[in-house]
């Protein structure tokens, strides 16, 4: 696992200017930015980038969980006059999907890409960003999922990017992070951190880094399915995109003919006390809640060019 420690490596922005100043235009596959002009109701409408309907609370309607937060637009964002995105969980947060009924233990407002293939094959880099809500703090007592993939039956997590402490570490801390203030486990591991396959044992933590308050943390997350390989690149404000792993095997396919899937931004709260195996329904949540996270710049490149100086190919920093 890799950690991004901002005094140490400061001079690295500098070096990878250097190596990366030739930018290569690379096809943008999906493009979740959103222009400034826009209201809440685009996310309700069909003419939402993401899946107006989904994956929402009961009787909730994406308008309702949107805000525009007033902060300084993102590092990609800016590229296309786009601006940052909030979105809210409170009480009333609880996903009821068909199969399996209401998600009692779970509190729930993820934008979907789904029945999108191509977002999900070949080699592809998501870019986005997140921060911290100036309103609504989160309680990192908890486990937030702020995105990921699903494999298409549901039933297993290729890659997340999560926050707060680890759901079962409390019990057993197996997550072991150089950042995290061993002596504040219980108390929320304010960190953002990118894990693999859900069913890998253990789990592999490639990255992770402090989650500070008011400050744009931009990720830049290579995948290429073809090989189930996974690269993460990170900055933070304004700074272009630095690599910060090694290029990693980490199972991006499942089982066949269930692979594929979809991907999901926003505020998965997973409950207190519980584990990997009971967390649709045990666990606890507080009551009361009114949670939210920021985002940015949210799209994505196709990466099959490689004529890059790096094996992440085409990717724009
Ligand atoms: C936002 O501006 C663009 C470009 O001027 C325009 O095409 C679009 O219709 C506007 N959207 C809204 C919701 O006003
Ligand atoms: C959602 O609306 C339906 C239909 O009005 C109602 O039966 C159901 O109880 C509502 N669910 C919640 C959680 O409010
Ligand atoms: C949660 O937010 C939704 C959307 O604004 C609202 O309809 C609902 O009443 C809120 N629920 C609670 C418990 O505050
Ligand atoms: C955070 O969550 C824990 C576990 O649900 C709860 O005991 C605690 O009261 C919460 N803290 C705050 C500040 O809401
Ligand atoms: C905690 O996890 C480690 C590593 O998986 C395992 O060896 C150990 O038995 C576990 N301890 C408990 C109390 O479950
Ligand atoms: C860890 O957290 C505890 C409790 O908040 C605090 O007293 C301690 O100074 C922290 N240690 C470090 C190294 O930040
Ligand atoms: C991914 O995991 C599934 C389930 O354990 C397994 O069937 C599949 O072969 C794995 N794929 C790779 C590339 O390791
Ligand atoms: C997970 O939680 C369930 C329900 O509380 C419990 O039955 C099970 O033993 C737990 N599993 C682990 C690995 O802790
Ligand atoms: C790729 O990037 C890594 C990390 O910055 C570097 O160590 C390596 O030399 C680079 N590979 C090539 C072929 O430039």
């Amino acid at each position: 696992m890799f950690s991004y420690i901002p005094l140490i490596n400061t001079f690295l922005p500098f070096l990878l200017t250097l190596v990366y100043a030739q930018d290569i235009k690379c096809p943008i596959t999906f493009d979740g930015r959103i222009p400034k002009n826009a209201t809440k109701a685009l996310f309700s409408s069909s003419k939402s980038p993401f899946n107006p309907k989904y994956v929402l609370g009961q009787n909730v309607t994406w308008d309702q969980v949107i805000t525009f937060p007033d902060v300084p637009p993102s590092r990609f964002d800016r590229l296309v006059g786009g601006k940052a995105v909030e979105i809210k969980i409170n009480d009333s947060s609880v996903f009821a999907s068909t199969s399996e009924g209401a998600e009692t233990a779970l509190r729930r407002a993820e934008l979907l890409v789904n029945n999108n293939n191509p977002t999900v094959s070949g080699i592809k880099n998501w870019h986005l960003s997140v921060r911290t809500s100036p309103e609504r703090p989160l309680n990192y007592s908890h486990e937030y999922v702020l995105a990921w993939h699903e494999s298409q039956d549901f039933q297993a997590d290729f890659w997340s990017l999560k926050t707060g402490t680890p759901m079962g570490s409390l019990a057993n801390d197996t997550y072991n992070s150089p950042v995290a203030n061993k002596s504040t486990k219980g108390n929320g591991r304010k960190e953002l951190y990118i894990q693999g396959y859900k069913w890998a044992n253990p789990v592999q933590t490639f990255f992770s880094t402090p989650f500070l308050e008011d400050t744009w943390h931009n990720f830049g997350i290579h995948l290429d399915y073809d090989n189930n390989l996974i690269q993460i690149l990170y900055s933070t404000g304004d700074l272009p995109l630095q690599i910060v792993t090694p290029l990693s095997s980490t199972n991006l396919s499942g089982i066949p003919p269930t692979t594929l899937g979809e991907t999901h931004f926003g505020l998965q709260k997973r409950p207190f006390g519980a584990n990997l195996t009971s967390f649709l329904y045990h666990g606890t949540q507080e009551v009361g809640i009114h949670e939210g996270i920021v985002y940015g710049g949210i799209w994505q490149e196709d990466s099959k060019v490689t004529s890059c100086a790096n094996c992440t190919g085409c990717y724009t920093k």
